[in-house]
């Protein structure tokens, strides 16, 4: 096996899965992209090294047939349709280093690449399929996975309807890398997480592993085979490679390959999990490259309870979404409302209900409580704070301790903790606040009144930096607002030498989330 010469040490490389471009862009899409991004934004602001990839998934028969429908050249559709996704990483103020698409050259080449390093490994030979495929999944199936559709049909075990395919194929060994995959899981208890997963996915490996069709002769929408010009490739194993495609690869000398592989963490959903935690590291070590050092699952998003489907025309557009609701607003409700890696319920009244206790009322207040008692009442220059008390260090104290825990969180894919742990300081803040009455120390004691407002300002000043990766459009206005310069936004920030300079003049306070009123967006609420 090749390992890399210089070690991803302090190296951060997350992807998201591509999106198949039959379709346009919808929650679920919206929900991974997001997630990734905190986690991007959050390892950057860490002082970590970091590529984050993105893209479309544009062959395979599923494409092509949609291309047909839509009366298009699969060329023109998934230029169309690829740009939809983009559109999307723009709306959602994604940070992704790369966008790729399957159909460029860069990944054209990798792919028969990879492929010719599996031939040379032995691992490719000759064969015919003839078996059941499903064209939604993209994915073959044997008939003990077969399960009852709803009228009694054989359908793929995600209820996806199944055809018969005979054609010839190139197979790869799979069976052959049972053992080392077992070996591997062993080596690496975390490679797949959450653990529930990782248990499924060692008992199917466990259950033993077919020889896997890795290529097609009935249609044309694909990579071609090397030095076989009737096959294309399977489209998993094309879209798989699109992961090194980004980091230079098959460059062996390629600075992106050297720094960037093995990827970090590979964000998919639960439905994909085998494609990536088996199939894609038997690929790997078969091409003598090391495999990714994680693969995480998460959970599906259903809408009011019921499966998201075209049918049911309950498909929540994110583009709609963020227009109504705030892009920060939708990002804090996708990444806090589920445990990552469960499933997930969506509602607008439990989004309405996040944006209005969660934001409005505990952070919305606490911001515009301390902003405009400071214009109101110092002038609008922070005040210098004098004498420490017990409750003064308690709250400095918990804000100075937090970044470890979230980190802890984070290094887990584990948004929803991390906000947890935010909150918790935002709370602690909130009772603070009760409990000093700032406000009816003006006249009795002016210089505990400045003591508080600076304790609670610098505490602003940590949860500002630290909600950066979840919301930082919000996060940047705070900051704005506490006038706390570009280059002192990073972690390497938030220790006391960086604390906020008394007599700094501050920005007249806006409200930074709005209540959400149905029908109009009203920053009313956000008084003291
Ligand atoms: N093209 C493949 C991935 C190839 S990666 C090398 C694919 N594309 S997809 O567009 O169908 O799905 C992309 C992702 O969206 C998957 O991770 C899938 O789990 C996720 N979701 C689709 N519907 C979803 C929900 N309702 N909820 C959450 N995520 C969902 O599979």
């Amino acid at each position: 096996m090749r390992y890399n010469i210089m070690p991803a040490i302090d190296s951060y490389f997350i992807t998201t899965p591509i999106y198949y471009v039959n379709d346009v862009p919808h929650l679920g899409h919206a929900y991974t992209t997001i997630v990734c991004d905190s986690l991007a934004r959050f390892m950057r602001l860490d002082g970590k090294e970091v590529m984050f990839l993105t893209g479309t998934d544009e062959h395979g028969q599923k494409v092509e047939k949609s291309a047909r429908s839509a009366g298009e050249t699969p060329s023109d559709f998934t230029d169309r349709v690829s740009q939809r996704f983009r559109d999307l990483t723009a709306k959602l103020g994604i940070s992704n280093d790369d966008f790729i698409r399957t159909t460029e050259q860069r990944h054209i080449k990798a792919c028969q690449a990879i492929w010719t390093a599996l031939v040379k490994s032995g691992d490719i030979y000759l064969g015919s399929y003839a078996g059941w495929y499903s064209v939604r999944d993209e994915a073959f199936f044997a008939e003990g996975e077969l399960i009852n559709g709803e009228f009694g049909e054989r359908v793929a075990p995600s209820g996806a309807s199944i055809e018969w395919v005979e054609e010839p194929s190139y197979f790869f060994r799979l069976s052959r890398w049972q053992q080392p995959l077992l070996d591997f899981y062993e080596k690496h208890p975390h490679f797949i997480l959450p653990e529930t997963r990782r248990n499924e996915v060692v008992s199917f490996v466990k259950g033993g592993l077919q020889d896997l069709s890795v290529s097609r002769t009935s249609f044309r929408w694909g990579v071609p085979v090397p030095c076989d010009n009737n096959h294309i490739m399977y489209v998993w194993l094309d879209a798989l490679t699109n992961y090194l495609t980004a980091t230079g690869y098959p460059e062996p000398l390629s600075v992106s390959f050297q720094r960037f592989w093995p990827a970090t963490v590979h964000v998919v959903g639960k439905d994909i999990l085998r494609f990536h935690a088996v199939y894609w590291p038997a690929f790997l070590m078969s091409a003598g490259i090391t495999p990714p050092e994680r693969v995480f699952a998460h959970g599906w998003w259903t809408v009011e309870g019921q499966k998201m489907s075209k049918s049911l025309h309950n498909v929540v557009e994110p583009f709609d979404l963020v227009d109504k609701f705030g892009l920060d607003q939708v990002r804090y409700f996708l990444l806090r409302e589920v445990p990552f890696g469960s499933d997930g319920n969506f509602s607008e009244t439990a989004l309405i209900h996040r944006i209005n206790s969660d934001l409005a009322n505990d952070l919305g207040n606490l911001a515009q409580r301390v902003f405009s008692m400071i214009h109101r009442n110092c002038e609008a220059a922070l005040p210098a704070p004098s004498t420490y008390i017990d409750s003064d260090n308690a709250l400095l104290g918990h804000a100075h301790k937090l970044l470890p825990q979230i980190r802890d969180s984070m290094e887990q894919q584990a948004s929803h903790e991390a906000l947890e742990k935010l909150w918790a300081l935002v709370r602690a803040a909130n009772a603070y606040v009760d409990h000093q009455a700032p406000w009816s120390l003006k006249k009795t004691n002016p210089a505990r009144m400045n003591t508080v407002l600076y304790v609670l300002a610098e505490s602003l000043r940590h949860i500002a930096i630290l909600i950066q990766p979840f919301m930082p459009t919000a996060a940047g206005k705070l900051l704005d607002q506490l006038a706390v310069p570009l280059e002192a936004r990073a972690f390497d920030s938030l220790g006391k030498n960086n604390s906020l300079t008394a007599g700094r003049i501050m920005p007249k306070p806006e409200g930074i989330f709005p209540r959400f009123v149905e029908g109009n967006v009203s920053g009313d609420s956000q008084t003291l």
